[in-house]
């Protein structure tokens, strides 16, 4: 079906196009929750030192929650918006507390957890656990925004967009689908000049096929 041919095309331009990133080498949770947490509000190239001290400094959930909040604060000092370290120490404890120090699989569990919304509980659970939960973070909202033409701010489309997002993961391999979508949106389908001409999706995006890729999402007014 069309659909399939879509997550197949993805999959297949991700095998070889796939950024070399460091928290994509395994499948446990605490240093992918750590790198989708540091990536809320901050670029890959930003985050990569970061994520490598940390890992140093705290190499399990254990260590982190039995840290200092100072020394936590230091390790994270330089990244910005503080709140995202006073979470993930709390998260650490309460992780600690309420399941042994294993991170937890289900998602209602995660998202219970403190500095963790839908998308970074979709992005930790289909990259640790393959689970078949969708994301939406910015890059994503961009590129499902052009896919079917929205002509809409993408913030007025929140529930259509998580629908979309639902719909096109790939029942089999949601890791992989979802990282895939975040590397298309973060070296093809870039807010300024999107690369269609080598886009997997070329053919299924309304918004290039209309010749309106660079000028979709629609901005909200301000
Ligand atoms: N942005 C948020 N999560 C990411 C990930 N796992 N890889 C690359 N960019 C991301």
């Amino acid at each position: 079906s069309s659909v399939e041919n879509q997550r197949e095309t993805l999959l297949t331009w991700y095998a070889n196009a796939c950024r070399d990133l460091p928290w994509r080498g395994s499948t446990d949770p605490y240093p992918i929750w750590i790198s989708e947490i540091m990536l809320q509000q901050t670029q890959v190239k930003t985050v990569i030192p970061y994520y490598h001290r940390w890992l140093a400094e705290f190499p399990t959930i254990e260590t982190l929650a039995t840290a200092d909040l100072q020394q936590v604060l230091l390790v994270w000092q330089g990244l910005g918006y503080y709140s995202r370290a006073r979470n993930l120490h709390k998260a650490a404890q309460q992780i600690i507390q309420d399941y042994g120090g294993i991170f937890p699989d289900q998602l209602s569990d995660v998202l219970a957890l403190p500095g963790i919304g839908r998308t970074t509980a979709g992005g930790i659970l289909s990259a640790a656990f393959n689970q078949p939960v969708p994301i939406l973070d910015g890059n994503v909202k961009r590129i499902l925004a052009r896919l079917v033409a929205l002509s809409v701010p993408p913030a007025k489309a929140t529930k259509k967009l998580w629908q979309l997002s639902e719909s096109l993961l790939d029942p089999e391999h949601p890791g992989t689908f979802n990282q895939a979508l975040m590397d298309l949106g973060a070296t093809i389908c870039t807010p300024k000049n999107p690369d269609c001409c080598h886009c997997p999706w070329q053919s299924h995006c309304q918004a290039y096929n209309l010749g309106i890729a660079s000028k979709l999402p629609m901005r909200e007014a301000s």
